[in-house]
């Protein structure tokens, strides 16, 4: 081997061993540099005669493009590893499953709201929302509750601090007292437009719009088991006019049923009983004709005429104006309508349970 192919082979070490473009920019510098080994044996030449110079610089050249030739090679080979060593390092992997976006809902008993909400709507009811938080007023004595009614019991109100002794804040224990609330308002803004028109005894008795309303929302009672939750869901509605009968409230409350059950194998009953703010007063019952609950009685609302007292503490003339009451329980529709038998499911915030509702 002449010098020059050893040159050359001890340059191809050199940059095979440079492991980084820096390593290998030095290498360059021992062979193709300023003061490398072929700048120093252009140097060693010049003493050479004019043929041996000849023969000597052809032989050199080659090694030099020998040599540059590898330096390139080696370089392209360095940035293909680098390249390699990234792509790695920031590997993505295209087969992983995707995250999956955990996916919310509507509570049951909020979609039964807005199912209740929309059917009523639809039928010309304006849509209320009032405190739960209450008075005594408005949660027993407007609604015509003696004093030594047993729903007033600790044992079945929670009282809450604030208010006296003799008006005591409670938890509304049913959304009934929107009736008064949303009546008072009403009353009150029409009075000043039909021009004060009263009874000596300051009830008006002049020209207005019907009231049609719905009150849903939380109440609560001193009560737990399978069936009662100490919070629990109540809708009011009300509908007092100067035509208003048992039969409109008969109609309205059926039509409603089978929309909401989308069922018209469905019958009512409307069994008598007693509430103080209605007279006369009826527990409303369905029965199914069909589907698992069929022929069972199934108790879904309480109603009733409204009483002439209640209607005197809206405000009205109970000569000249009367309606209809009723109180349901969407916790009870929304049983029903997906046959749940537990109550407290709905509360406990159990995602396997609620999640089936997506
Ligand atoms: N507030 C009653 C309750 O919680 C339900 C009720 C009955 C509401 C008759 C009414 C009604 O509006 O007319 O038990």
């Amino acid at each position: 081997m002449n010098d020059f192919d050893q040159l050359v082979k001890n340059a191809r070490e050199a940059f095979a061993a440079a492991l980084t473009p820096a390593d290998l920019e030095n290498a360059k510098a021992l062979f193709l540099g300023k003061s490398g080994r072929i700048t120093e044996m252009m140097k060693g030449m010049s003493s050479l005669s004019v043929d041996e110079k000849k023969t000597m610089g052809a032989a050199m050249n080659l090694a030099k493009q020998a040599i540059e030739a590898s330096l390139g090679a080696r370089r392209v080979e360095l940035q293909q590893e680098q390249l390699n060593k990234q792509l790695q390092a920031q590997a993505l992997d295209v087969t992983l499953p995707g995250r999956e976006r955990g996916q919310g809902g509507l509570h049951p008993v909020s979609r039964t709201l807005e199912r209740v909400e929309a059917i009523f709507s639809s039928m010309g009811f304006d849509v209320a929302q009032g405190p739960e938080i209450e008075t005594d007023w408005f949660n027993f004595t407007a609604l015509n509750t003696p004093q030594d009614h047993p729903a007033r019991s600790m044992h079945d109100t929670f009282y809450v601090e604030g208010g006296t002794a003799q008006a005591p804040n409670l938890l509304r224990t049913h959304t009934s007292p929107m009736q008064i609330r949303y009546a008072v308002q009403h009353v009150k803004k029409h009075r000043a437009l039909a021009g004060e028109v009263l009874t000596p005894d300051g009830l008006f008795t002049g020209d207005m719009p019907e009231i049609r309303v719905i009150a849903p929302g939380r109440t609560y009672r001193v009560d737990s088991d399978a069936t009662h939750s100490p919070m629990f869901h109540q809708c009011e509605g009300l509908w007092v006019g100067e035509q208003v009968s048992f039969k409109d409230l008969k109609y309205v409350f059926t039509d409603f049923c089978k929309t909401f059950f989308e069922s018209h194998d469905l019958v009512l009953r409307f069994r008598p009983s007693f509430f103080p703010f209605t007279e006369p007063s009826a527990e409303i019952d369905i029965q199914f004709s069909s589907g698992p609950l069929a022929g069972r009685w199934l108790e879904v609302a309480g109603s009733g005429q409204v009483h002439p007292q209640v209607i005197r503490n809206m405000g009205l003339d109970p000569e000249r104006y009367i309606g209809f009451a009723f109180g349901m329980g969407p916790d009870r529709l929304t049983m029903l309508r997906y046959g749940v038998n537990d109550l407290r499911l709905f509360f406990d915030g159990d995602i396997r349970f609620l999640s089936q509702f997506r």
